[in-house]
């Protein structure tokens, strides 16, 4: 690897995703396209999403409530035609996409609510403590969201989330090794009700080993399950294989899907017929008597049996036109350009931290990681971030001190990762 510009050209020319850049809205920084490498936060809008809404918004112009049992067709401007209206199963058009992406049966996924909702709708399910186990486990430093969710869980069935809620702590620096992770659930083995781990850490970019965590969860007889907000389009997932219990992910980061868009949920085929109780409501119901407007929940045999409520259609129009281009680029192309770029990332600023300015405190393993990386600064992480930003890079702040950049392989490239290195070295 080289640390020039003409190296990162090369790398660009030679890329067989280059093509996807241009599917997408980047950002300007005084009338120039801007360093974005912010896609682990709100990713990127895909050039054709907004058709995709408006094909949505001319159903319910011309046909009002008729949009729901009615099907049209749209033809986008690049010549693909797609299906529009017909809401009523709406998610099943994408159900697909969405399982290749988390690595699931098409019938173990379902989108809707939000993340921490879904969370909260999981761990209905999933968390079941009884008096002799009740404890939850989960990573170090979780998102705030998912501790608030962990907590209020713990309070609902009358426990102390402080004794309750147990995190694992790290076991060198900000790293936490899949042998501590394991112990930690050995060690409260005869107390634990769920394992919930965040798939990759928001904070410092870890991807834990999520098989063999299932595994040691199980061997205690324990639920497993993950938030995939910072996973979902970024790493590699076989949430089946794995035997996964039941997961949970957002799609404004790495699935593009605008802000604050639908969520998904996973729940393994193995619970679909159980008895597990679950907050129930009439789009969760069975779909041939649905209408019938009779009391008495009947349960969908699948993940959309979790469901509340019905779909909001445009945020899922959305959500359709991001996950067709992970379908067409497909996982196994952008994890493999995902290492490419991260590890190009990664060697430039290393060229560049000659005075160690920083610490990369994500994992150097591949394996370990996605393509967020996480510098940690001493005192003047912000003064740096600041200027980061005054000189055209989008990247990301979080307190007290540390920037996270991710290189989205969908539409990030070489080059970004070499003009990014490149004015850090300006700026620190
Ligand atoms: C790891 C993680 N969990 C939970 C959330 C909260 O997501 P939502 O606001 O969609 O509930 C986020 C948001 O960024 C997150 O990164």
């Amino acid at each position: 690897m080289e640390f020039t510009e003409q190296f990162a050209q090369q790398q660009d020319t030679n890329d067989k995703l280059k093509s996807f850049r241009d599917k997408f809205l980047l950002p300007k920084h005084n009338g120039q396209p801007a360093v974005y490498l912010c896609g682990n936060s709100l990713g990127l809008q895909p050039k054709n999403l907004g058709e995709y809404i408006q094909a949505e918004l001319d159903v319910w112009a011309e046909l009002g409530v008729e949009g729901h049992f009615t099907n049209r067709e749209k033809t986008l401007a690049n010549g693909t035609t797609i299906t529009s209206g017909n809401w009523m199963p709406y998610h099943e058009r994408f159900a697909t996409d969405v399982s290749a992406i988390v690595g699931a049966l098409p019938s173990e996924v379902v989108v809707m609510n939000q993340l921490t909702v879904n969370l909260h709708l999981l761990l209905t399910s999933f968390y079941r403590p009884t008096k002799d186990r009740y404890k939850i486990i989960c990573e170090k430093k979780p998102f705030p969201s998912d501790s608030y969710a962990f907590e209020s869980q713990a309070r609902l069935h009358g426990f102390d989330p402080k004794e309750a809620v147990i995190e694992i702590d790290y076991s060198d620096g900000y790293y936490t090794a899949t042998q501590q992770i394991i112990d930690t659930i050995n060690q409260h083995a005869n107390e634990l009700a769920v394992v919930i781990i965040g798939g990759v850490n928001y904070y410092n970019g870890q991807l834990y080993d999520m098989k063999t965590i299932t595994e040691a969860t199980h061997k205690t007889g324990a639920f497993c399950g993950f938030d995939l907000a910072h996973a979902a389009g970024n790493v590699a997932l076989e949430l089946h294989n794995w035997n996964v219990d039941f997961a949970c992910w957002c799609s404004y980061k790495y699935l593009n899907s605008g802000p604050g868009s639908v969520a998904g949920a996973f729940v393994h085929e193995k619970h679909h017929k159980s008895n597990l109780p679950r907050m129930a409501g009439w789009w969760g119901h069975n779909k041939e008597n649905r209408f019938k407007m009779e009391p008495g929940f009947n349960p969908i045999e699948s993940a959309e049996g979790w469901q509340l409520s019905n779909a909001p259609i445009l945020s899922m129009a959305a959500h359709r036109a991001s996950v067709a281009l992970f379908a067409e680029a497909g996982m196994d192309a952008l994890t493999a350009k995902s290492k490419q770029l991260t590890a190009y990332l990664e060697f430039c600023l290393q060229q560049v931290n000659a005075t160690n300015a920083f610490e990369i405190i994500t994992p150097s393993n591949p394996a370990e990681r996605g393509c967020q990386l996480s510098l940690l600064f001493n005192d003047k992480g912000r003064e740096v971030f600041d200027a980061l930003t005054a000189n055209g890079v989008i990247a990301d702040w979080r307190n007290p001190n540390v920037i996270r950049i991710a290189p989205v392989p969908l539409y990030n490239s070489f080059s970004d990762c070499y003009r990014f290195a490149k004015i850090v070295s300006e700026v620190i």
